[in-house]
């Protein structure tokens, strides 16, 4: 464990969504559990299979409330602070930073999720055009606001596309520092990188594999249950369980966030040449190694 770098805090980030220093006063477990993506990556189904292997797989476990996004600037850091302290359970919690604006614990363990960009683009703009006012209210007028206010979207998702690649994010954060940082940490041994495409592909053995890292034992008796739990069509149908506040946030309520579960849908809206400015992006500012991990998961 000597033998390796361990990344620190660089920075601190606030925004309408963010608040990093949360992390300065979490008090750590051995044996805690970290989630992260850029957001809009997988981050809810990493939740709900952590879950169902922490509890072997149990119905009706209350998800959203038991892992919170830590690093939301809502609820206020002490109230995360003291449901996280009073939790007896293994405890595993989200993040949407990256990395050099955590605290990185050597014993925690850390599970990366990546998706193709223009995947998160389409779940980004389904989450932020079905927002309801309560969204914009605790996001934009709750104490703690640094920066502009969340705004509404434009209405064309073509457009909101190419604002975010031309803007660095815009109007969420930047995917670029967010990918790089965790890519660039990836051989330290208490991280593992998941790909979206991969669990979809074959959920079984990325949940095999996630266990192994975690050293959950699997009890092969309910290994149905647990698939069936992590399903989307199960997830979708419970929405309400695993989705924050019961999706009180969205029009149409927490099945709006459980979407489509679907890649590859900007296929038929964006041109080839569209389309290709996020690839080219993607090289330039990752490099050809991570721009394809981050494409379909393969490691060259
Ligand atoms: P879509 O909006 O493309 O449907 P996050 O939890 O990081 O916000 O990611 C949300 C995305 O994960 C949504 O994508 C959602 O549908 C998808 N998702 C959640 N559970 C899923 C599951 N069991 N299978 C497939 N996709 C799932």
């Amino acid at each position: 464990m000597e033998n390796h770098t361990w990344p620190q805090k660089e920075r601190e980030i606030h925004s309408n969504h963010f608040d990093s220093t949360v992390w300065n006063d979490f008090k750590f477990r051995d044996d805690d559990i970290v989630i992260s993506t850029y957001a809009k990556s997988g981050t809810t189904w990493m939740q709900q299979i952590i879950a169902q292997l922490i509890f072997n797989a149990a119905a009706d476990m209350e998800v959203a409330e038991m892992s919170p996004w830590l690093d939301l600037r809502i609820p206020p850091a002490e109230v995360k602070h003291q449901a996280l302290e009073a939790q007896e359970h293994r405890r595993f919690v989200k993040t949407h930073l990256p990395v050099d604006a955590l605290v990185y614990s050597p014993k925690a363990k850390y599970i990366y999720i990546g998706r193709d960009g223009r995947d998160v683009l389409w779940s980004s703009y389904n989450h932020h055009s079905a927002a309801n006012e309560e969204w914009y209210n605790a996001l934009n007028n709750t104490p703690g606001l640094v920066g502009p206010p969340m705004e509404k979207p434009v209405d064309s998702i073509r457009e909101y596309y190419h604002n975010w690649l031309e803007k660095d994010g815009y109007p969420w954060w930047s995917i670029w520092d967010n990918v790089s940082s965790w890519w660039n940490i990836r051989q330290l041994p208490n991280l593992l990188l998941v790909h979206f495409s991969a669990l979809k592909k074959d959920m079984g053995g990325e949940i095999r594999r996630i266990a192994k890292f975690l050293d959950i034992p699997i009890d092969e008796s309910k290994w149905d249950l647990i698939l069936k739990h992590c399903s989307f069509d199960y997830m979708k149908a419970n929405a309400a369980k695993s989705v924050p506040l019961g999706g009180m946030f969205w029009e149409g309520g927490a099945q709006t966030f459980i979407h489509k579960g679907q890649n590859g849908r900007w296929r038929d809206v964006l041109s080839e040449e569209e389309s290709m400015k996020y690839e080219k992006m993607a090289v330039e500012k990752l490099g050809a190694d991570c721009a394809q991990w981050l494409k379909n998961g393969e490691m060259t």
